[in-house]
C-alpha cells in the first residue's frame, strides 16, 4: 500500500507515519516544513516532498498513492490572522479533497475538537458546532464540506477524524500550541511550581498521540464517509494533570493559579463521546491519562530528549 501524509513532518503526522511504517507502508511526506521538525522523520525511510498544500501545481506532481492522510494545517489556535488560518485549513483541505475526489482515493483528514466549543458534553459527533476561534470555524468548514458530499455525489470515503487534546512525543517543536501537559512537565521538571488557569478545575479530554496514530491509520480501512471523535472517552482535571506528572517525577509541586486571559476563546471543557468510534472504526484507546503521561515521560521527556 501506498499513502500520501501531509503534514507529515509535523507532531500527529509524524507519529502516524511511525504507524504506518511499522505495518510495511509505503508513505510519501508532503510538508512544506512551517511548522514542523525534520527530527520527527529523519529515523524513517519515506519519501519528502517539500510542498506547500495551497501550490495547486504539485498536485500534478504526486506520485501514485491508494490514500491520503491529511494532517497540514495551521495549528495555533491563537493566531489572528483569520484569512491565513482559513486559506491553509480550508482552501487547502479544498485542493486535497479535490485530489482525492479526481483520483477516487480515500481520504482521511484531520479535525478538531474545537468545532464542539463550549457545547454540551459528552461531545457527540451529531451535535450543534459552536466554534470560539477561527481555527475551529477552519475545521467546520471541512467538515461541512465533508457531509454535503454524502448526499451530494458518490466520492472514495472521506473521513473526518475530531481529535481532543493530543499530547506525546513529536510535540516540541509546537511552542505555545504544545500540549499542556508538555508545558506542565517542563515547570515540574525545573522545579517551578505549575502554571494554571483558575483553579485548575477545567477538564479536557486528553488524548495520547499514539492512539491518535494507531486510529487515524485504522481509518484506511473504513469504507464509507463518516465523522468520528477521536478521545480518551475521559475528561481530566488540570489539577489531575499536575498530580499525575508530580508522581511520575517523585515530585509534589503546587499549582500557581492565575486568570484566563483567553476566556472568551477557550473550551472549559472536552469530554469525547467515542461509541462512534469504537462501533464504527471498532477502536478503543489504549491509553488513559496515567498510562500515556507515564509512558511520554519514562520514554521521550528525558532530559536528554526534550
Ligand atoms: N495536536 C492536537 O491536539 C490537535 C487537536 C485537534 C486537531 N488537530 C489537527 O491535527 C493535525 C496535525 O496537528 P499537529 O498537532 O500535528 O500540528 P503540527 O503543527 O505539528 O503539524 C502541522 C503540519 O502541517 C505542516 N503544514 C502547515 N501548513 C502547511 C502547508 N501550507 N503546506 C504543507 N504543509 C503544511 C506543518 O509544517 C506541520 O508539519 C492538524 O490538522 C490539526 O489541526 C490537532
Amino acid at each position: 500500500m501506498r499513502v500520501l501524509v501531509t503534514g507529515g513532518s509535523g507532531f500527529i503526522g509524524s507519529n502516524v507515519v511511525r504507524v504506518l511504517k511499522e505495518q510495511g507502508v509505503k508513505v510519501f511526506i508532503l510538508d512544506d516544513f512551517s511548522h514542523a521538525n525534520f527530527k520527527n522523520i529523519f529515523d524513517l525511510d519515506c519519501e519528502v516532498i517539500w510542498a506547500d498544500i495551497l501550490d495547486e501545481n504539485i498536485y500534478k506532481k504526486i506520485p501514485k498513492v491508494d490514500a491520503v492522510i491529511h494532517e497540514a494545517a495551521v495549528t495555533d489556535t491563537t493566531l489572528k490572522d483569520d484569512r491565513k488560518m482559513l486559506r491553509v485549513n480550508y482552501d487547502g483541505f479544498k485542493n486535497i479533497l479535490n485530489l482525492s475526489v479526481k483520483k477516487n482515493i480515500k481520504l482521511i483528514y484531520a479535525s478538531s475538537a474545537g468545532i464542539y466549543g463550549n457545547g454540551s458534553y459528552p461531545m457527540k459527533e451529531n451535535q450543534k458546532a459552536e466554534p470560539l476561534n477561527s481555527y475551529a470555524y477552519s475545521k467546520y468548514l471541512c467538515d461541512v464540506e465533508t457531509l454535503s458530499l454524502i448526499k451530494k455525489r458518490k466520492t472514495a470515503p472521506v473521513i473526518g477524524l475530531r481529535y481532543f487534546n493530543v499530547y506525546g512525543p513529536g510535540e516540541y517543536h509546537k511552542g505555545i500550541a504544545s500540549s499542556m501537559i508538555y508545558h506542565l512537565y517542563l515547570q515540574i521538571r525545573k522545579n517551578h511550581r505549575p502554571r494554571l488557569f483558575k483553579y485548575g478545575k477545567q477538564k479536557r479530554d486528553f488524548v495520547y498521540v499514539r492512539d491518535v496514530a494507531e486510529a487515524t491509520v485504522k481509518a484506511l480501512n473504513l469504507d464509507k464517509t463518516v465523522i468520528l471523535n477521536v478521545g480518551s472517552g475521559e475528561a481530566c482535571s488540570f489539577n489531575k494533570i499536575v498530580t499525575t506528572i508530580n508522581g511520575v517525577l517523585n515530585k509534589n509541586l503546587k499549582p500557581v493559579y492565575f486568570d484566563n486571559f483567553c476566556q472568551e476563546v477557550y473550551q472549559n471543557y472536552t469530554h469525547a463521546d467515542i461509541t462512534l468510534l469504537k462501533k464504527v472504526l471498532r477502536f478503543k484507546p489504549f491509553y488513559n491519562l496515567e498510562r500515556g503521561i507515564k509512558d511520554y515521560i519514562e520514554k521521550y521527556l528525558s532530559p536528554q530528549k526534550s
